[in-house]
């Protein structure tokens, strides 16, 4: 299958994915990528892997009471996948970490021990909550044995839906996700979605070495942004789960890939999408695929075919899949030096999903959503540009590009510096320009984005996200209201290995009188 341009919009109808149904169940670990993971490293086809063991759940967190208090130690330990030991770095020795699940209003409190051999600390990803103290500040830092007491507090008003946590000590991202530290966050709605069943698909890629610890990463290879030899659903590799003919399920799926593009597909059942990130939708929308970049979340509804392509009581097999995406590539030549293979461009099975016995009538309707905000008609207070670029020479704050700059306006990332201060209260449009011939997918904590324009096409609906693809050569225009929340925090690339080299800035949200509308 031909690579889907990088311009293509977020989420494709119509493409071609075939109705049919794929017969049998033979699962073959060799259905994972076998590309080249750089110069100098191994890049001979991982062996000796299975898959095909029935999906779990990650260990579920609940807060009760308004009230979740928790430890969530970070250390390496071995994990079994696909039938081999590897070592990995896990919360609470699971890959992934627990799902916190929570209410608006909820109080969180975490300890987070360190049971690294470098600092590390814990980032919410997505949830709007203070970025100060002891809440969601980026710039904690959780010595080697060390502990660090969170305390994050939901506002009342908080949108339901799904977040997760991961480390983000500067420098040390990518690695420490790469190893295996993340896990999903569930706020529920106020009005359940009606479900036969929930599932959280955590999807992740890593790339073992051998039976004992994580292959090295090579410079070249963070240029481009590491991507794993195995690609995992909750830890397992190419798991398999049942349903019943019509039944529908609710998959709320995390890409925490470090930098791999997740065009995800399963044929032969409805997908139906409620929303991505904290971005719901009034009602869900029927898709084909759903594209999430690294950090992107989607909720989609799953419904099982009533007629399966067989004669009635018989079973069918469908994978979930994630289709090959070009994401550009570091241009100028240096495709030579980086082995040639443009990322993500093989076609991944994740899992095989096994559609059998009695059929179920028809779930009840979804509820309806209330219509998202919308500041398309909004006073804006300020605009500003953000160029995310890569260059040659030498780029500053000490990301050692190794001759390769990753900055935003002409800077690499200074936690000692404030690169954009901004008034509570006020809204601003954001011009997101991507001079490079990659794509970067933007994130901004705390606050998130309204999409408004895509290389000069508006927006057809109010849409939320808060990791937004900004294609190689394009631009995106967002829309940010920075309602509370005074502090510091940041903005990225979310190609984690891009914002360790330093395309990240600081953003400082100021109190006081809201700024005149101009
Ligand atoms: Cu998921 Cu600052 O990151
Ligand atoms: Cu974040
Ligand atoms: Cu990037």
């Amino acid at each position: 299958m031909k690579p889907l341009s990088r311009r293509a919009a977020l989420t494709l109808g119509g493409l071609g994915v075939a109705g049919t149904v794929v017969g049998g169940a033979g699962l073959l670990w060799s259905r994972q990528p076998e590309t080249s993971v750089g110069p100098g490293d191994a890049s001979e086809p991982l062996s000796g892997y299975t898959g095909g063991e029935p999906l779990r759940q990650p260990t579920e967190l609940r807060s009760s009471d308004g009230l979740l208090e928790a430890q969530l130690a970070a250390a390496p330990g071995p994990a079994e996948i696909g039938g081999r030991t590897v070592t990995v770095f896990a919360y609470n020795e699971g890959l992934p970490g627990p799902t916190l699940r929570l209410r608006p209003g909820d109080r969180v409190r975490l300890r987070l021990q360190n049971g690294l051999a470098d600092p590390t600390n814990l980032h919410v990803h997505g949830l709007h909550v203070s970025p100060e103290g002891n809440s969601d500040n980026p710039f904690v830092m959780i010595a080697p044995g060390a502990a660090f007491d969170y305390d994050y507090r939901l506002p009342a008003d908080h949108p339901p839906g799904l977040f997760w946590y991961h480390p983000h000590h500067h420098g040390l991202v990518a690695d420490q996700i790469f190893g295996g530290l993340y896990g999903a966050i569930v706020i529920d709605d106020p009005e359940p979605v009606p479900v036969a069943r929930e599932r959280v698909l955590v999807i992740s890629d890593l790339t073992p070495s051998g039976a004992f610890g994580r292959a090295p990463v090579g410079q070249a290879e963070r240029m481009r942004g590491r991507e794993g030899r195995l690609v995992l659903v909750n830890g397992q590799l190419e798991p398999s789960l049942g349903i019943r003919p019509g039944e529908r399920e609710r998959w709320r799926i995390v890409n925490a890939c470090v930098s791999r593009y997740l065009r995800l597909s399963l044929d032969g059942q409805r997908l139906q999408l409620l929303g991505l990130d904290s971005g719901r939708f009034e009602t869900p929308r029927d898709v084909q695929e759903v594209l999430l970049a690294p950090g992107n979340r989607a909720d989609l509804l799953v419904t099982a075919a009533t007629q399966p392509g067989g004669p009635a009581g018989s079973t069918t097999t469908s994978r979930l899949r994630a289709l090959p995406y070009d994401r550009g590539g570091m241009g100028m030549g240096m495709g030579g030096m980086m082995g040639g293979s443009s990322p993500s461009t093989a076609t991944v099975d994740l899992a095989t999903v096994t559609v059998s016995g009695e059929p179920v009538a028809a779930a009840s309707v979804v509820p309806r959503r209330p219509a998202p905000r919308d500041l398309r008609g909004a006073a804006v207070t300020a605009r500003r540009e953000l160029t995310f670029a890569m260059g040659m020479g030498m780029g500053g704050g000490g990301g050692g590009g190794g001759g390769m700059s990753f900055t935003i306006n002409g800077e690499s990332f200074d936690p000692d510096r404030v690169d954009t201060t901004v008034q509570t209260g006020s809204v601003e449009e954001w011009l997101l320009t991507n001079s490079s011939p990659m794509d970067h997918p933007v994130h901004l904590h705390v606050w998130p984005m309204q999409l408004i324009e895509f290389d000069g096409r508006p927006a057809r609906a109010a849409e939320w996200q808060d990791v937004v693809n900004v294609p190689a050569g394009g631009t995106v225009r967002v829309r940010i209201a920075f309602d509370d929340f005074p502090g510091r925090t940041v903005y990225h690339c979310h190609i984690l290995d891009h914002e360790d080299l330093g395309m990240m800035g600081v953003i400082e949200a100021r109190g006081g009188p809201a700024p005149a509308a101009g």
